[in-house]
């Protein structure tokens, strides 16, 4: 790896998942536009993320990072972006209460747009087209000209971002984010859900704590925090020409940042240590997320961390493990014995989404227990390790669609039809989101109980 990195030579290296395009001149003049296009986001940005991840690989912090599985120009609205952010701050207030620790925010949102397949190409009957990769590359109704690759897309994925960065700025730091509105969205949750008895324990200590602050004068008004939030971007660096034009160099510290997100990832299926996309991500200095799923072993965990991490920077990577419900307990701890044993500086977080995907009714979905259990085998086994459960990667929606089944309100299979709206996997939806933040801060509440006892026992 002492070959010298570029933001292009990733070009020299073998490639997964590369769109078939029709024109590369095309594509050319698109990517050459993009380059003189202003970036999405800040170095300085991604630095501070990266400080926030490093607190959480040692232990100080909880990561969520959650969005659409693959964004869409069709659902692009303002009332999609505000739904998404309201029940994902819901489930920040609920996790930092659980965790008592800080939640970093991290969406899958404004640029998640490429998608990696199984097949380059998709058969309906006698028909042969090439398949949906997203709509940054095609479209995806289940025709010739849409599914043709478009680079044109690229220019309108990146408009979209801006767009979308632009509200959730807003919302963020504008008044939208206050705690106080949290607190009561969260509240109205309680009040309407089947299973409210359960949750209201939790929600009545977080009122006391509100209740508490403002008494002794701890106010929005008088401190900013409680009114702003500091949210970040991500998404996977699938589509490297794009990534490629939109990769910067700092002027603060002369390093190259990818400017498209502040965070993004390499994917299951494009992280062969000598290929392309590991080439990309080695060279920008953000914080990078890494996939994990059954395939992976202990040396080509490590092998990538070494070209990924060299200098073992904490905060730098996050191993984001996809294992599915049953095989989580297998393949986990075998991992995370490897990264202890070499002393490497990790976040762990658990993807409990794309290990548990059924099809059912002809319908692509996620059972709500599957989820919840990847997630509960994920923190026991780190509490056996001694290790630091740091975050979960999850696919949702603040919309009311049916996706999942399971949850409060036991969406079954045959409620799939209702409101299947995904471009690509099944997400939680906003109620079921809210569960899954509500059972994990009941759990992570039990744990430190449990680790008191063993120090006061
Ligand atoms: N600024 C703090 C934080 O981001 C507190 C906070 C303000 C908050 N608004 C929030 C936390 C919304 C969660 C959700 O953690
Ligand atoms: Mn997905």
């Amino acid at each position: 790896m002492a070959q010298t990195w570029t933001p292009n030579s990733w070009r020299q290296k073998p490639i997964q998942q590369v769109p078939d395009y029709p024109d590369l001149a095309a594509l050319e003049t698109v990517e050459a536009r993009l380059a003189k296009y202003p970036p999405l986001v800040f170095a300085g940005e991604a630095r501070r993320l990266k400080s926030a991840l490093a607190n959480v690989a040692e232990g100080r912090g909880f990561l969520l990072q959650g969005g659409d599985c693959a964004e869409s120009f069709a659902e692009h609205g303002a009332d999609t972006i505000r739904d998404f952010f309201r029940a994902f701050l819901q489930m920040a207030v609920v996790l930092t209460f659980g965790a008592q620790q800080p939640v970093v925010k991290v969406g899958r949102i404004a640029g998640q747009f490429a998608k990696p397949r199984s097949s380059s190409v998709e058969k309906q009957g006698d028909v042969t087209l090439p398949s949906y990769r997203g709509d940054i590359i095609n479209g995806i109704e289940f025709t010739e000209e849409a599914r043709l690759p478009n680079p044109e897309r690229q220019i309108m994925a990146y408009r979209q971002s801006a767009a979308t960065l632009n509200l959730l700025r807003a919302f963020a730091m504008g008044g939208y984010a206050n705690l106080e509105n949290v607190h009561q969205w969260m509240l109205g949750f309680v009040k309407d859900s089947p299973q409210a008895e359960r949750y209201r324990k939790l929600a009545d200590r977080i009122s006391e704590t509100m209740d508490f602050m403002k008494a002794i004068g701890i106010t929005s008004e008088n401190h900013p925090s409680l009114r702003e939030t500091d949210f970040f971007t991500s998404h996977e660096a699938l589509l490297l020409g794009y990534e490629q034009a939109l990769t910067r160099v700092d002027s603060t510290s002369g390093d190259w940042y990818a400017t498209s997100g502040h965070m993004i990832w390499i994917g299951d299926r494009t992280r062969q240590p000598d290929h392309a996309h590991v080439e990309y991500c080695r060279g920008i200095k953000n914080p990078i997320g890494l996939k994990c799923g059954p395939s992976m072993t202990a040396d080509g965990l490590l092998e990538l961390i070494d070209i990924l991490n060299p200098a073992n920077e904490a905060g730098r990577l996050t191993l984001i493990c996809r294992f599915g419900h049953d095989k989580v307990a297998e393949h986990l701890p075998r991992l995370i014995r490897a990264v202890e044993r070499e002393g490497k500086k990790v976040v762990w977080s658990c993807d409990p989404m794309h290990g548990n995907t059924i099809t059912l009714n002809n319908y692509k979905t996620r059972p709500f227990e599957r989820i919840l259990s990847e997630v509960e085998s994920f923190f026991q086994i780190h509490r056996a390790e001694g290790t630091h459960p740091g975050g979960i990667h999850i696919e949702m929606t603040g919309n009311d669609v049916t996706e999942c089944t399971g949850g409060a309100r036991a969406l079954s299979g045959d409620d799939l039809a209702d409101r299947y709206h995904t471009h690509c996997d099944p997400r939680l939806n906003a109620d079921q989101a809210l569960e899954l933040a509500f059972l994990l801060a009941e759990r992570m509440k039990g744990g430190r109980d449990e680790k008191k006892m063993v120090v006061n026992g």
